[in-house]
């Protein structure tokens, strides 16, 4: 960020780090995860508006917990500490933190002592989330008592001098109703934050770095039809127009319609250089005979780099390799949990790539959360079907055909699995969804159709709500849509005469059936 309208948080690890950034944001000021040690010499060269630090699952008094660097506090930037940030404040400070006896967790009701700076405007009582186990006893010098409760002498402590803040509990969690007023007052008042971080923004300060970046190169940019590699594509066409290459691998796996959407969105809507690469046929070839789940993903992922890699070289001489790297990708690497060593990670949907093709990585959405990822899409004027695209695995509808993948089969899924859309679509309780799909057994069951006896495939239907795909419930779909559903694929897709309802949470289950 070249201006100074941000919030460093340092990240001590807490679960909750990812959300504190994504909070800030929502008020239209960038932030930063930070590794917790992060110099205080770096942070006056960076210039934020304000520095939070971050809760975590650490006592001050265990061997080796993460501390901060002590010269953050007079760097004249106001500092707010949540949790274990507020203790280690104290700590650092000259207070007293207390080892707790008995770990607090869950909703408190705090008093609010000094109704002003964190809590003008709020009531005196104030619901809040707490999850610790120590706790701050005396004040260090300077700072006064904001609010407690019976069990907690320093439920938040104030320095209003030297504008460094503290609180026991967890403003950024929705258990804290009103934490999101105290997080703004900090933001706003305290640190004068002018909220003027706004997609359009990013777009336009995106659009002239990587032009001064990339300059005359080659970018060849993997296109998969999914919201990020989609929204990369959209932004880099925007910088750098015909520098940019797209390449689209139909495997032959893709959701009906797909590869044609990509093709009618990208190559001609926008006017990207897009080659499709349709190798259907060389991915069946691959897969012939092949039943085990692991085997076929393999294989997928092999043929996926070989064709790629030689679209890639048929382009020649690119310099640049564009990808969808998202922000919770590359901050996982910065808690203190992660370990000293923990090297950043990044997506390799275009990973392993052979040794003669040697790119620098370009990862304009490296800074985002995917909600954030949307809302530049958007903004990109990508259409919503796009944007709203459901998750969707590498290996495509394969891991969705139990057993051997035949073309014929591939049709038959994607025709049961285009009703299950249509309808889905029809839902008001749709945007609950995480992934709605029909999955294709390798079962047959015996069926009436007029006076016919009939022996034919069985589908089952999988739609599940999650918030990042690791854990997820089956949604409670209402009986009539999943009647509309069942009726559909089997009066109209030949071939299928029986539907099951897939009842699975994850975990034990997973999303995908293979
Ligand atoms: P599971 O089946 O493990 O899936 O519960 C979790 C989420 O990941 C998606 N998924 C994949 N995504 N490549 C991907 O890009 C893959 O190989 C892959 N396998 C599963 C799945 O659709 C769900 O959203």
């Amino acid at each position: 960020m070249p201006h100074n309208d941000w919030i460093a948080i340092l990240d001590f690890g807490s679960q909750y780090s990812q959300l504190i950034a994504r909070r800030v944001r929502e008020q239209n000021v960038y932030s930063e995860l930070m590794r917790f040690d992060t110099a205080a010499a770096v942070l006056r060269e960076r210039k934020p508006a304000g520095i939070i630090l971050s809760g975590g699952p650490s006592s001050v008094f265990a061997a080796g917990a993460p501390q901060a660097d002590p010269a953050i506090f007079g760097l004249g930037i106001p500092v707010l500490g949540i949790c274990y940030g507020q203790q280690l404040m104290a700590h650092l400070l000259g207070g007293k933190v207390k080892p707790g006896q008995a770990r607090e967790y869950g909703s408190a009701t705090i008093e609010i002592v000094k109704p002003e700076a964190l809590f003008r405007g709020l009531p005196a009582q104030l619901d809040v989330w707490m999850s610790h186990g120590d706790q701050v006893e005396s004040l260090p010098t300077g700072f006064q008592t904001l609010a407690r409760t019976p069990t907690c002498p320093v439920a938040s402590m104030g320095d209003s001098k030297r504008r460094l803040y503290g609180l026991q509990f967890h403003p950024e969690v929705v258990h804290t109703p009103r934490g999101v007023e105290v997080l703004r007052h900090f933001v706003f008042d305290v640190c004068g934050c002018k909220g003027e971080w706004e997609m359009g923004r990013f777009i336009e300060e995106s659009v002239a770095a990587w032009r001064k970046r990339i300059g005359g190169g080659q970018v060849v940019c993997g296109l998969s039809g999914g919201v990020d590699s989609s929204v990369v594509a959209a932004l880099l066409h925007k910088a750098i127009g015909p520098q940019l290459h797209c390449i689209f691998v139909d495997n032959g796996l893709l959701r009906a319609n797909e590869a044609e959407q990509v093709e009618a969105t990208f190559g001609h809507a926008l006017g990207v250089n897009l080659t499709v690469a349709r190798a259907g046929a060389r991915f069946l070839d691959a897969l012939r005979g092949v039943e085990e789940p692991e085997q076929k993903r393999k294989i997928i992922g092999r043929v996926f780099i070989e064709v790629f890699a030689e679209e890639a070289r048929k382009l020649g001489n690119a310099r640049f390799l564009a990808q969808g790297t998202l922000y919770p990708d590359v901050i996982e690497s910065v808690s203190p949990l992660g370990g000293p060593s923990a090297t950043i990670k990044s997506h390799h949907n275009v990973g392993g790539l052979p040794p003669d093709l040697k790119f620098e990585l370009v990862e304009p959405l490296r800074e985002l959360f995917k909600d954030e990822v949307r809302r530049l899409g958007r903004e990109l004027g990508l259409p919503d079907f796009v944007v709203q695209r459901q998750p969707f695995p590498g290996p495509g509808l394969a891991v969705r055909i139990l057993g051997a993948v035949t073309a014929e089969r591939v049709a038959l899924l994607q025709a049961a699995d285009a009703r299950v859309q249509e309808e889905m679509l029809t839902w008001d309780g749709y945007a609950r969804v995480w992934q709605s799909f029909a999955v294709l057994l390798p079962i047959q069951s015996v069926g009436v159709m007029g006076d016919c006896r009939t022996y034919e495939n069985v589908a089952a239907l999988r739609v599940v709500e999650s918030q990042d795909g690791m854990t997820a419930d089956w949604t409670r779909v209402p009986y009539d849509l999943l009647a509309r559903i069942s009726n559909r694929i089997i009066n109209e897709v030949r071939g299928i005469n029986r539907v099951v309802f897939d009842i699975s949470s994850k975990p034990p289950s997973t999303i995908e059936w293979e």
